[in-house]
């Protein structure tokens, strides 16, 4: 006599091809014994709840099968405890634009706070190795970064956000010479630091499209970006640039920012639109991007950027202009896988 093993009216491979595909893969051995079906399943990586929907299923699939009068499952893993998935490093977002002076920076820090405020661990990197201005504001300049254990530790600001730059590296007024290799050595410590706590990093990329930019991309492919204009058509055809690179660069756009939109007369009140309205709105249509809101011109906006008291931290108008900015890239964040 045998020991019943594949006789009977159910054959183990006629079992097995009643598994759900998922239970197949982990199926170690399957035992058919006088109607008895026992089955082992390897089970590492999963969960006290997975575990049971997966016994749940086999013993679904298999119950009532012809010659099956019980099932019996039986879960073997490594360790006891689901094994945690490996913890991923901050996610990205990059603040860009195709040209210079359209307040890319001042929007990098003020959307990294109105985060922050919001509840969100972020860090802000200042990728702009030949123009860096993020350590001036947010308040921080004249510190120099140290570093532990091969890698820096980023500076904590007094507004709370931590931040890293080339002026936390450079002693002050001191001219940065690199080329290529060096620029990219320099950007990939400063995003490769001890962020230990930060769910989100905001970076600040030098404008147009050169070397940093692409670093980054291939490096560490942000997780989306936001491009920042200003309402001018010329500015508004580099951003369109930029929002290509990134896009090529399988980097989602988030959306375009419009800055320096309408300014208010600090004296009568009265708003005046020195560059144009409305144009980053449409020219975000044309690109088929979210448009994400506008930031007004407004002189108080560049004193405190001045003064490493970013606007965002405080209360006024042009702060919850920012609140909303970030609102708006934080939902688009909750959405993105
Ligand atoms: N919305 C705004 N209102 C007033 N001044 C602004 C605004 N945005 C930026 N600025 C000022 O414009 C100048 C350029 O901004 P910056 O952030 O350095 O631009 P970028 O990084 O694009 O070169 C700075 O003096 C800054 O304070
Ligand atoms: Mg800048």
């Amino acid at each position: 006599m045998n020991s019943g093993e594949g006789t009977g009216e159910a054959s183990g491979d006629g079992l097995k091809a009643l598994l759900p595909g998922d239970a197949g893969a982990r199926l170690q051995s399957l035992r058919l014994i006088g109607g008895r079906a026992i089955l082992v399943f390897d089970a590492a990586g999963l969960g006290s709840l997975a575990r049971e929907r997966l016994e749940a299923e086999v013993k679904g699939a298999l119950s009532g099968a012809a010659g099956v009068s019980e099932v019996h499952v039986a879960m073997m893993a490594d360790k006891a405890e689901p094994v945690p998935a490996p913890r991923k490093g901050p996610r990205i977002i990059a603040v860009g634009s195709g040209k210079g002076g359209v307040g890319k920076s001042t929007l990098a820090a003020n959307l990294a706070v109105a985060l922050a405020r919001s509840g969100r661990k972020v860090g802000l990197v200042d990728a702009d190795i030949y123009g860096p201005s993020q350590a001036r504001l947010l308040g921080t300049e004249g510190t120099r970064a140290v570093a532990h254990q091969g890698k820096l530790v980023p500076v904590q600001s007094p507004c709370g956000v931590p931040v890293l730059s080339m002026a936390h590296l450079t002693p002050p007024g001191q001219a940065i010479a690199w080329r290529g290799p060096k620029i990219a050595g320099a950007l990939i410590q400063l995003v490769e630091a001890h962020w230990d706590n930060a769910e989100l990093l905001v970076i600040d990329l030098p404008p147009g499209t050169g070397d940093v930019q692409l670093t980054m991309l291939q490096r560490f492919k942000p997780d989306g970006a936001v491009i920042v204009s200003t309402p001018q058509d010329l500015a508004l055809m580099d951003a369109a640039r930029a929002a290509e690179l990134f896009t090529k660069g399988g980097v989602p756009v988030i959306g375009v920012v419009e800055n320096m939109a309408g300014y208010a007369c600090p004296h009568c009140g009265e708003v005046s639109d020195p560059f144009g309205s409305g144009g980053a709105e449409d020219a975000a249509r044309e690109m088929k991007v979210p448009f994400l809101g506008r930031i007004p011109l407004h002189i108080a906006i560049r004193r405190e950027a001045d003064a490493g008291t970013p606007t965002a931290a405080g209360e006024s108008p042009q702060a919850e202009a920012f609140a909303a900015l970030a609102q708006a890239v934080g939902e688009w964040l909750d959405k993105a896988p």
